[in-house]
């Protein structure tokens, strides 16, 4: 957040890992269409954005409630964007945007160091989408949790998922990986199954955009799949995520809205259906990392 300007000055993720280019935004409006156009993306880097971007609002004077409305309609499934925005209702300042966005890599730190645990020596994992330090405003759930694994020598080799449609693995998790000197390999996401059958994966760790009060967890599409392959191979899935992704208030994942992006993402020539998360049941998780520790059923 740039107070002289103001703006906020946002790494533009729609164009890594070829160029590393910023986008200024000028009013909440424009935060509210980079998060949408996922400029930025990934839930807790969503709320951050969405923090700053009523900060911004609150310092050119505009109409709070017409900011957080547009903010929060920005993108529907990951509960860090509502809650950051009430975060911010009584202290809508740079300073406290700030604070959250500190607040929320600390939880990294913290989940992440947990969910280290969860390696033993030589474990050889899978992941799915980006849940890095470009999906946290940070260090990263799923991928701090990597980081956290290899520093601790206990991790060997990830298996990144490409994650159609946009790439989040091929373009962002392989490049956070590679600048984290951590060994990795893009596969197509079709590759999971026959890579667990393979014996190649131990463990598979994702991120998440919303954690329902039962432990059903909505995250990046593909994701309920690998549950059912991890599953059926008899592999651990661990979801890593702070406590900003928990939504006491939805009983189950049927209650979380599903984001169904512009078919235009997969193909502009047939027509096509673009859910952007599914929902893995509780059942299917072997345990949820929060900054609080690791919570089995
Ligand atoms: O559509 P995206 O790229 O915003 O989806 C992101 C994910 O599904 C991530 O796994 C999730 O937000 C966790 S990020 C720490």
């Amino acid at each position: 957040m740039e107070e002289d300007g103001p703006r906020v000055v946002l790494l533009d993720q729609r164009r890594l890992p070829d160029e590393e280019v910023e986008l200024a935004c000028e009013t909440a409006a424009q935060v509210a269409t980079a998060i949408k156009d996922m400029a930025i993306r990934g839930a807790p880097a969503i709320g951050v954005a969405a923090a700053y971007g009523l900060a911004l609002a609150a310092l050119r004077g505009d109409d709070l409630a017409e900011a957080e409305r547009v903010l929060a309609a920005s993108r529907p499934t990951a509960v860090n964007l509502p809650w950051a925005l009430v975060q911010m209702r009584d202290d809508p300042t740079p300073e406290r945007a700030r604070a959250l966005h500190r607040e929320e890599v600390d939880r990294c730190r913290r989940m992440s160091a947990h969910a280290a645990e969860l390696f033993r020596p030589g474990t050889r994992a899978l992941t799915h989408c980006n849940a890095g330090g470009l999906a946290t405003g940070g260090y990263g759930s799923a991928v701090g949790a990597l980081r956290a694994a290899w520093e601790r020598g206990v991790l060997a080799h990830v298996l990144v998922d490409e994650t159609r449609p946009l790439l989040q693995g091929a373009r962002l998790t392989a490049w956070e990986l590679e600048a984290a000197g951590i060994p990795s390999t893009v596969i197509v996401d079709g590759a999971a199954a026959a890579m667990m059958a393979c014996g190649e994966v131990d463990l598979v760790v994702t991120g998440a955009d919303r954690i329902a009060a039962n432990g059903d967890t909505a995250n990046k599409i593909g994701t309920y799949g690998l549950a059912v392959l991890a599953a059926h191979h008899g592999i651990p899935l661990y979801v890593v995520a702070p406590t900003s992704t928990i939504d006491r208030a939805t009983p189950t994942g049927a209650e979380i809205p599903i984001e169904e992006r512009d078919p235009a993402e997969i193909t502009s020539r047939f027509p096509a259906r673009n859910p952007a998360f599914d929902v893995t049941p509780a059942a299917l998780i072997a345990a949820i990392v929060t900054e609080d520790g690791v919570w089995t059923a």
